[in-house]
């Protein structure tokens, strides 16, 4: 599984990283970007909690 954030529709409110911090980060431009590898098993549930989460669902785990 992957998690991807669409850089069009997040407004930076910075909760993904906040909730996910090992597959999220803000990036320069003060937008989320999402880690490029597979999340481990581990890490599944909070990149969902995070996508979930996100106010503008601008979040993708699949
Ligand atoms: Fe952006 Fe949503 Fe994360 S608005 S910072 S992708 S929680």
């Amino acid at each position: 599984m992957k998690a991807y954030v669409d850089k069009d529709t997040c407004i930076g409110c910075g909760l993904c990283p906040t909730i996910c911090p090992q597959v999220f980060e803000m990036d320069d431009d003060g937008k989320a970007v999402a880690a490029d590898e597979e999340i481990s098993e581990t890490l599944i549930d909070s990149a969902r909690e995070a996508e979930e989460s996100c106010p503008v669902a601008a979040i993708t785990v699949e």
